[in-house]
């Protein structure tokens, strides 16, 4: 049942970080440091203008979202900059209550609508494909570790910019 009107998103950068990494401990387990997305964004800080965390009707911390800078490197050594979502993570006991869907929508009306950055996240398509992302134009992409290519999103208006093979990595520099 979705309720998304309970939610209320506040700028990422008030909570306080020792409360988002336990959140993100509790959505994914503690091993989620290994996983092939944190090595995307390695050396990156999440952008604090498109990052929001969800509180519930009790100002409970109960999601957050967070997005990073990160750059798809062509064959050629062009960079072309994306912005990576996630983790976005609600807490077991609060999931299926659109804690997640307010998420996705608070980061998405950010997003300057004239100049959009392309958005890829590593997730399941029965769940973003409602947000508009697909995996289609990532069958040509490299990540620095396992990855499944169906899971490999891709949000854009216009995904004839996007090469059509590349690595993905951190932004820097
Ligand atoms: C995935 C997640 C962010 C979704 O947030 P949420 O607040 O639970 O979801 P919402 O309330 O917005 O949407 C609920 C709907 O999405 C569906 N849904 C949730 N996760 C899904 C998934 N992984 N695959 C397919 N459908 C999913 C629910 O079944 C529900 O469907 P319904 O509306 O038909 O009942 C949240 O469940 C979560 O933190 N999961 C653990 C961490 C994770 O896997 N994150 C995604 C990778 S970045």
């Amino acid at each position: 049942m979705n309720n998304v009107a309970t939610a209320t998103l506040i700028p990422l950068a008030q909570v306080e970080p020792a409360m988002i990494e336990e959140l993100l401990d509790r959505a994914f387990g503690p091993d989620r440091h290994d996983r092939t997305a944190y090595k995307v964004r390695e050396g990156t800080d999440w952008l604090p203008a498109l990052s929001f965390a969800a509180l519930d009707e009790d100002d409970m911390l109960v999601g957050t979202i967070q997005i990073w800078p990160v750059a798809l490197t062509d064959a050629d050594g062009r960079r072309h900059p994306l912005l990576m979502v996630g983790p976005v993570a609600v807490l077991p006991e609060r999931q299926s209550e659109g804690f997640g869907h307010a998420l996705m929508a608070g980061m998405a009306a950010a997003l300057d609508p004239k100049a959009p950055l392309p958005q890829v996240l590593i997730g399941d398509p029965e769940y973003y494909g409602r947000f508009g992302f697909t995996a289609a134009p990532t069958g040509g992409w490299s990540m620095p570790g396992p990855f499944e290519q169906h899971r490999l999103l891709v949000c854009t208006a216009n995904p004839a910019v996007l090469p059509s093979e590349g690595t993905l990595g951190p932004w820097i520099g």
